[in-house]
């Protein structure tokens, strides 16, 4: 089976036993195809979605600490990214250690070799010295073919509070495998939103302009799509709902007609109750003792920690227990 298949079939798997089960749910990785992309990048620029000015605030106020932080070592290191993206937040660190002729070799890693084809060669014409070396892959098997021939220290950053689309034992399961292919002087840098004023949080979620809903939505256009279903999707309706005592903020797609819905490719019927909810993604929002339970937990222990100006985002610099 070529990856793709293997994607294919895990989201095929997914949809059978989640559409199936009672609640049901469907997870929000399975949102990001090109479409799924596009709109997450027009969440990012909205209003309401704080999170990623927050991290650019902390990473344009902090960016001259961070580099001397990294910097330490003669042999030079490699900064390592996890699911880079457009890479906004991390230019303005890239910036920082060109200017400084700091010798580095930044590692976008990702799923898409066409995302870090454009990364890298947009990241050449602003900064021609730049030593980008891409990885296409799955994050833990380039990670460990890293960690196994490169012995240069490492600093590993996560952006984006992604780690908060996990439940807290996956969000471990995560951290450990990072842990496992860390050095005792490699650094992991990571993003995580913090608990704030609910409604801060709720308006992120649920923004005025809907994108949020149509991010939502994508998932069952994927499905219609890719799996010959007629979901009819303007009758799923998004709805957020964040829980301060969990900092847990969950999103759902609700049906607002009793209706059915045939998957011709999985030979399943689904049925659904007016007002019955696909619970789609979880957000979790931390704090410091969550933080550090986590990286206990992983065998990580928390060095330092950056904060926005609004105090609403942190980073987390970490490194392997001693
Ligand atoms: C990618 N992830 C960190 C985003 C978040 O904030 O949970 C995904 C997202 N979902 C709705 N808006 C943004």
């Amino acid at each position: 089976m070529t990856k793709k298949e293997l994607f294919q079939y895990d989201f095929e798997q997914h949809v059978r036993e989640g559409l199936s089960a009672y609640p049901k749910f469907l997870s929000s990785k399975y949102i990001y195809d090109d479409k799924g992309d596009k709109l997450f990048q027009q969440i990012m620029a909205l209003p309401e979605y704080y999170l990623t000015n927050s991290e650019y605030n902390i990473i344009d106020k902090f960016k001259t600490e961070l580099r001397k932080e990294f910097e330490t070592s003669t042999t030079g290191f490699d900064l390592i990214e996890l699911g880079a993206g457009d890479g906004k937040k991390t230019k303005l660190l890239l910036r920082e250690l060109c200017e400084n002729q700091i010798n580095f070799t930044y590692k976008p890693i990702d799923i898409s070799q066409n995302s870090i084809d454009e990364l890298s060669a947009n990241l050449l014409d602003l900064f021609p010295d730049l030593d980008v070396q891409g990885e296409q892959g799955m994050y833990f098997k380039v990670l460990g073919e890293l960690a196994h021939y490169n012995k240069r220290p490492k600093v590993i950053i996560v952006l984006g509070s992604n780690i908060g689309n996990l439940q807290h034992p996956e969000a471990i399961d995560f951290l450990t495998k990072l842990k496992d292919v860390m050095a005792p002087n490699d650094y992991l840098f990571m993003g995580f939103d913090q608990k704030k004023d609910p409604l801060t949080i709720q308006n992120a979620y649920a923004d005025s302009q809907g994108v949020t809903q149509e991010f939502n939505r994508n998932l069952l256009h994927r499905i219609n799509k890719e799996m010959d279903a007629d979901f009819s999707v303007d009758k799923f309706e998004h709805w957020e709902a964040y829980d301060p005592e969990t900092g847990t903020a969950k999103s759902y797609l609700l049906a607002t007609e009793i209706c059915e819905v045939h998957i011709g490719k999985l030979d399943l019927s689904v049925g659904f109750k007016k007002w019955e909810t696909i619970h789609t993604e979880i957000s979790q929002k931390y704090d410091d003792d969550i933080v550090e339970w986590l990286a206990h937990k992983s065998g990580l222990q928390v060095k330092k920690h950056y904060e926005d100006d609004a105090k609403y985002f942190k980073d987390y610099l970490m490194q392997v227990k001693a």
